[in-house]
C-alpha cells in the first residue's frame, strides 16, 4: 500500500494512519508481519517501522516509538506492506519495506517473488553490498542503489525501468527514495496494482505516446520509429555489463504515458493511493486505474504518468479511470464477528447477484453477456478444460457432471500447478476455463499464459473485476459475489458454482433433448437463494453439533458423485480454519482402504442427499454403521431413511441433483466456522495461509 500527497497539508499522524489503515484492509492477503516507511524529521531521513505479527502490532509499535506526529508535510510519499513469508521466516528484519543501505536511500515494498534473486544477490555482494535479510526483495532495493550510484543524474522512472529489466519472477512493487523526495514509482508484472486518485479539481487526462532510448530520454517524434525491432532482453543474465554498456538500439522501447493535470496544465493538489487491491482504496476515493503487466507508474508533483517497459503487443494502451463499485460497508464486518461468518450469511444475496440479469426464471432463459460472442465457438470445441486451485478447483469438480450431461463435450478438471508440472497437451480447438476468486493466483495465471501460448480459447470465471485473469482471458463471467475477505472462501464457491451451471445451460441452449432438464435446472436455480436462507437458520443447531468433535484430531467426510466435490470443499474448510485433519473420501472408495479407520470414536460426516446414486451412497452408510460408526448425516428434509435416534442429522431442502451440492456445502461451511471458533482460533486469519497466493 502506498500513499502520496501533493500540495495537500498532511501531518505525519494522518500519513501513518492512512498507511496503517490501508494495511489493515490488505491484511487478509498475508499477516505474519507488517511495516512501513515515511519521511523523517530531517531532509534525507526515513523512519521505518516493522513488526512481527498482525497490523495491530505494528500500530502498537508506532505508538510506543511515536515520532513527531504533528509534523506537517505538503508533499510526502509513504509505502507500507503486510507480509506472507516466502523467503525467510517472519521476523522484523525480513519484514518490508526493504532498504538499499542503512540510510534508506531506496526503500521497496514488494508483492510476489523474484526468482533470480540469488544471482542478483551474488552479483551485488561482489560489488560490496551487505545483505541483511533472507528475502528476495532486498536485492531490488540494493540494485536500485547500485544503478543510481553509476548514473547519479538518472530520473526515478528510468532507474526503476533499469532495475526491473533485471528481475525475473512476479512483482507488484513500490519504491521511494531520499534522492527523489515526494515521488513513488510503482511497477507490476504478474501481481496486481491499482492506483486511486483524489484531486481537488476536475481531472483532465492527457495521453502521450512517446518512445524512449536506453537512457530513458524521450526521443524527438521524428526519430521515434514505429518499427523498432524489439528484442526481448535476457533478464538478469547480463546484469552489470548491460547496465554500463552504451545504449543498445535493440533496447529501444515505446512508452505510453497518461498524466493527470488540471485544466490549465499546471500540477494540482492531489493524493494517490496505491494498493494490491481496491478494497484498501475505496474509503478514500472511488476513482481508480488498474495497472497492467509491464506498466511503470510514476507519481510526482500531483501527476501520474504511466510508462511501459515493453511494447503493448496488442494490449490496450488505454488505462481508463474507473469508478469502484464496491461500497465501504461491503468490506466491513458489520454485525458479524468474522468476515467468514458474514460471507457465509451473505450467500442468499451473493448467489442471487450471480444470477441477476442473466437468468430469467419466468422466461426460462440464460444470457451470459461476457460469453455471448464466443458461445458458439465454445460449443464446437474439442474439450473443455477447467483449471483452478483450492476452493475454485472444488467448484469446478462440483459442476463437472452437469457439463458432461448437458453439453456432451469431454471435460477435464485440472489443478493449475499439476497441469503445468505435466506440461499437459493443449490445442487450438480446446477451451480452457480459469476459475478464480481473486483472478491473481500465480499457479492459475501461469497456466493461463501456457494455454494462451498454445492458441486455446480462454474463459475466466472470476470475482475480482480488473484482475489479471479477467483481463487476460478472451471472455468470461464475473461472479459478482462482492469482496471476499475471509481467507477461507465461501460465497465465491457458491457463486462460481452458479455461474458455471449457467455457463453449461448456455452451452446446451440449442439441444432439444435437454430442453426439459434445462428448464428444471433453471427452476431449481431460482429457488436457491431462499433455500440458502432456510439452511442458514440451522446455524445454532450446527454449532451445538460441533461440540461432538471437541478434542478430536481427525475426521472423515464422505460423499459420492457430485457430492465428492462437496466433501472435498467441506474438508478443506475444516482443515484451513480449525486445523482439524479432515479427509474427504469418495464413498465408493471407503471399502478399499479407509474403512480400516472407522470405529465408534472416529467422527464421520456423510453426505446422503437423494440423487440417482443414493442407494449406492447408502452402502457406505451401512458399512460405517456395521463398524459401530456413528456418522452425522447430511440428508434431505424429512428423509425417513435415517431415524433420528440412531443418527445425528442435518436436514437440507431438496433441489435438482446438479444443484444439490450448493445446498449441502452450507452446513459444512458453518461446521468449519464453529469448530474454529470453539478452538478460539482466528477464523479470518488461519495460520500459514493467505487469501491470494501470488507465488508459485
Ligand atoms: C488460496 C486461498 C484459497 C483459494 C485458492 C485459490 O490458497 O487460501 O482459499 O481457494 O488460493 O484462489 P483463487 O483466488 O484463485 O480462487
Amino acid at each position: 500500500f502506498g500513499y502520496i500527497n501533493y500540495l495537500t497539508e498532511r501531518d505525519r499522524g494522518y500519513i501513518i494512519k492512512t498507511l496503517v489503515d490501508g494495511l489493515s484492509r490488505l491484511e487478509y492477503r498475508g499477516y505474519d508481519s507488517a511495516g512501513l516507511a515515511v519521511d523523517g524529521d530531517k531532509k534525507n531521513e526515513v523512519f521505518a517501522f516493522k513488526e512481527v505479527g498482525k497490523v495491530a502490532k505494528l500500530k502498537e509499535l508506532i505508538a510506543t516509538e511515536a515520532p513527531d506526529m504533528d509534523k506537517v508535510f505538503d508533499c510526502h510519499a509513504g509505502i507500507a506492506h503486510t507480509r506472507w513469508a516466502t523467503h525467510g521466516p517472519p521476523s522484523r528484519v525480513n519484514c518490508h519495506p526493504h532498504r538499499s543501505d542503512p540510510k534508506w536511500q531506496f526503500a521497496v515494498v514488494h508483492n510476489g517473488i523474484i526468482t533470480n534473486y540469488k544471482e542478483l544477490k551474488a552479483l551485488l555482494e561482489g560489488k560490496g553490498f551487505k545483505f541483511e535479510t533472507e528475502t528476495d526483495t532486498e536485492a531490488i532495493a540494493k540494485l536500485a542503489k547500485y544503478i543510481y550510484d553509476q548514473h547519479p543524474s538518472i530520473d526515478f522512472t528510468t532507474l526503476v525501468k533499469s532495475v526491473i529489466k533485471e528481475l525475473q519472477g512476479a512483482f507488484g512493487l513500490l519504491l521511494k527514495s531520499v534522492h527523489f523526495p515526494g515521488e513513488v514509482v510503482a511497477a507490476r508484472k504478474g501481481s496486481p496494482l491499482v492506483v486511486g486518485v483524489r484531486t481537488a479539481k476536475k481531472m483532465k487526462v492527457d495521453f502521450v505516446d512517446v518512445e524512449f532510448n536506453e537512457d530513458g530520454a524521450a526521443l524527438p517524434a521524428e526519430q521515434a520509429s514505429q518499427n523498432v525491432a524489439l528484442k526481448k532482453q535476457p533478464l538478469g543474465a547480463t546484469l552489470g555489463s548491460n547496465l554500463l554498456a552504451p545504449p543498445d538500439k535493440s533496447l529501444l522501447h515505446r512508452s505510453q504515458s497518461r498524466a493527470f493535470l488540471s485544466d490549465d496544465g499546471m500540477p494540482q493538489a492531489a493524493e494517490f493511493f496505491l494498493s494490491s487491491d481496491p478494497s484498501a482504496i475505496v474509503e478514500h476515493t472511488k476513482k481508480v486505474l488498474y495497472l497492467e503487466d509491464d506498466d511503470i507508474a510514476h507519481i510526482h508533483e500531483g501527476q501520474l504518468n504511466i510508462h511501459r517497459l515493453s511494447k503493448t503487443d496488442g494490449m490496450s494502451n488505454v488505462r481508463a479511470i474507473q469508478t469502484l463499485e464496491i461500497e465501504l460497508q461491503e468490506i466491513m464486518k458489520g454485525r458479524f464477528d468474522h468476515f467468514m461468518q458474514k460471507e457465509i450469511f451473505e450467500q442468499p444475496e451473493s448467489v442471487f447477484n450471480a444470477m441477476r440479469g442473466r437468468l430469467n426464471v419466468e422466461d426460462k432463459t440464460v444470457m451470459l453477456g461476457g460469453l455471448r460472442q464466443y458461445i458458439s465457438t465454445i460449443r464446437r470445441c474439442r474439450r473443455l478444460i477447467f483449471i483452478a486451485c483450492g476452493t475454485s478447483f472444488h467448484s469446478c469438480m462440483a459442476v463437472r457432471g452437469a457439463f458432461e450431461e448437458l453439453t456432451d463435450i469431454p471435460i477435464s478438471v485440472e489443478l493449475a500447478s499439476d497441469f503445468l508440472d505435466r506440461q499437459a497437451p493443449v490445442f487450438r480447438d480446446d477451451t480452457c476455463v480459469f476459475v478464480s476468486q481473486s483472478g491473481e493466483t500465480a499457479d492459475s495465471l501461469m497456466a493461463l499464459r501456457y494455454c494462451l501460448e498454445r492458441g486455446a480459447l480462454t474463459v475466466g470465471i472470476v470475482n475480482v473485476v480488473g484482475s489479471s485473469i479477467s483481463l487476460m482471458t478472451h471472455c468470461g463471467v464475473h461472479i459478482n459475489a462482492g469482496p471476499e475477505i475471509g481467507v477461507a472462501s465461501t460465497k465465491a464457491y457458491t457463486s462460481q458454482f452458479v455461474c458455471m451451471i449457467m455457463f453449461a445451460l448456455s452451452l446446451s441452449e440449442d439441444r432439444a433433448s435437454k430442453h426439459q432438464r434445462r428448464l428444471d435446472i433453471m427452476d431449481g436455480l431460482g429457488k436457491i437463494p431462499k433455500q440458502f436462507a432456510e439452511i442458514l437458520k440451522m446455524d445454532q443447531e450446527i454449532k451445538e453439533l460441533c461440540l461432538k468433535f471437541k478434542d478430536q484430531k481427525s475426521m472423515l467426510l464422505l460423499g459420492r458423485g457430485a457430492q465428492h466435490a462437496t466433501a472435498l470443499e467441506g474438508a478443506l474448510k475444516i482443515k484451513e480454519i480449525s486445523y482439524l485433519h479432515c479427509e474427504a473420501v469418495m464413498s465408493g472408495e471407503l471399502k478399499h482402504g479407509v474403512l480400516a479407520l472407522v470405529d465408534e470414536n472416529l467422527p464421520i460426516v456423510m453426505i446422503l442427499t437423494r440423487d440417482d446414486i443414493f442407494t449406492k451412497s447408502l452402502n457406505a452408510y451401512q458399512q460405517v454403521i456395521a463398524r459401530k460408526g456413528r456418522p452425522i448425516v447430511i440428508c434431505n428434509t424429512g428423509d425417513k431413511e435415517f431415524p433420528g435416534e440412531k443418527t445425528d442429522k442435518i436436514e437440507v431442502p431438496h433441489t435438482v441433483d446438479v444443484l444439490q451440492g450448493l445446498l449441502n456445502v452450507i452446513p459444512l461451511q458453518l461446521m468449519a466456522y464453529w469448530l474454529a471458533v470453539a478452538e478460539g482460533l482466528n477464523v479470518d486469519f488461519p495460520r500459514n495461509l493467505a487469501k491470494s497466493v501470488t507465488v508459485e
